[in-house]
């Protein structure tokens, strides 16, 4: 069986391939992302497929693939770049990394929320470019987490891990929101509210819901103004979820107090892009999960998904439609 993939994943997955000796893989041997051209050709009579978030599945990809494609396998838990309606409708199996990515990108997640709070991007700078004169008790002073309260937008796996991982920094109240109440939130005392309170009431806004249609541009001009001005916002989910020029406008206005984001639209963002100008908003390069161990797990598992997908038996973890 033929199989196609669509960069250079860490060897754990590649092994995994080689030793199962069930398939005939192609790779785009490279760090940057295929060209369409090439991916189109790549797939051509594939019977699977391993990409990555930044690779567009759509109807073009599964037509160039053809009536041979079994399985997708993402190296991501993100699905949101894949037209999953169509894939149905063609019986195609999907395998994606739930879980084992979970702790990295919730531990990021916090490390972004403190360095955005706390403003240590500028002091770092302010240090390297002489800016520090003396220690001044008005200077870089941000907001910290005891006695605040923490507003999770989506509440699933990982916005569960930054939950448990923020509550002993002594956050008092912990606020969520989502589709439905979730009773494993009693674990962080979480209080499932509508999402107007958690925006108004929160002095942390954390967004780790999926991007689907519903959630896509929530965080917009109307979000943005019923925040506090002394909030501090974060998104480690899809940069879609915000509307960028909305943030943009809440945070040079002071409408807000600060941003972090690892994620955003487009990805990479543009160099000149108007965010990169704001001291107050952190831009990371989307590496949530990016411990070494974490993806060469995530190879592993979307390996592991593929091969089962390919022989027809149970994925580890299969993408229920
Ligand atoms: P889960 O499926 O466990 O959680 C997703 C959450 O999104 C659920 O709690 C769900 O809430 C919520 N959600 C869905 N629709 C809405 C909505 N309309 N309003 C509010 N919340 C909603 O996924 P994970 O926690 O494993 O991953 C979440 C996302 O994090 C991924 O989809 C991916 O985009 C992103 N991610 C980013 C990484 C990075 O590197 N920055 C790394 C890994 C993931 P409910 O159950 O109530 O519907
Ligand atoms: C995902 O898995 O969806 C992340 O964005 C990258 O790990």
């Amino acid at each position: 069986m033929k199989v196609f993939i669509t960069r250079r994943i860490p060897q754990e997955g590649m092994k995994i391939l080689s030793q199962a000796g069930v398939c005939k893989v192609s790779l785009w041997d490279s760090d940057e992302p295929v060209p369409r051209a090439e991916l189109l050709k790549g797939v051509e009579g594939a019977h699977g497929l391993l990409c990555l978030l930044s690779d567009k599945i759509d109807t073009e990809v599964l037509d160039a693939a053809g009536p041979n494609l079994k399985v997708i396998s993402t190296l991501s838990v993100g699905f949101d770049h894949m037209a999953i309606d169509e894939i149905k409708k063609r019986g195609v199996r999907v395998g994606y990394t739930p879980d084992v990515l979970t702790d990295a990108t919730a531990e990021l997640t916090v490390a972004l929320l403190l360095a955005t709070a706390r403003r240590l991007p500028e002091g770092v700078v302010e240090v390297k470019n002489g800016g520090w004169s003396t220690w001044k008790p008005l200077w870089l002073c941000g907001y910290g987490l005891s006695g605040s309260t923490v507003g999770v937008i989506g509440l699933g796996r990982i916005g569960m891990a930054i939950a448990r991982r923020l509550k002993p920094f002594g956050v008092k109240r912990l606020l969520y929101s989502g589709r439905t109440a979730k009773s494993y939130a009693a674990e962080v005392e979480g209080e499932y509210v509508p999402l107007d309170t958690l925006v108004s009431e929160s002095d942390f806004v954390v967004v780790s819901c999926a991007l689907t249609p519903e959630t896509q541009g929530l965080c917009n001009k109307d979000f943005f103004s019923k925040m506090k001005n002394t909030a501090v916002f974060i998104n480690t989910s899809r940069g879609a979820v915000v509307n960028q020029e909305d943030l943009y406008q809440a945070l040079s206005s002071g409408q807000i107090a600060c941003a972090g984001l690892d994620v955003t639209t487009p990805e990479p963002l543009p160099t000149d892009h108007p965010l990169l100008t704001l001291k107050n908003c952190v831009v990371l390069p989307h590496i949530g999960s990016a411990t070494y161990s974490t993806r060469g797990i995530m190879a592993e598992l979307s390996a592991n998904n593929l091969l089962a997908g390919l022989q027809g038996t149970d994925m580890p973890s299969e993408l229920k439609f």
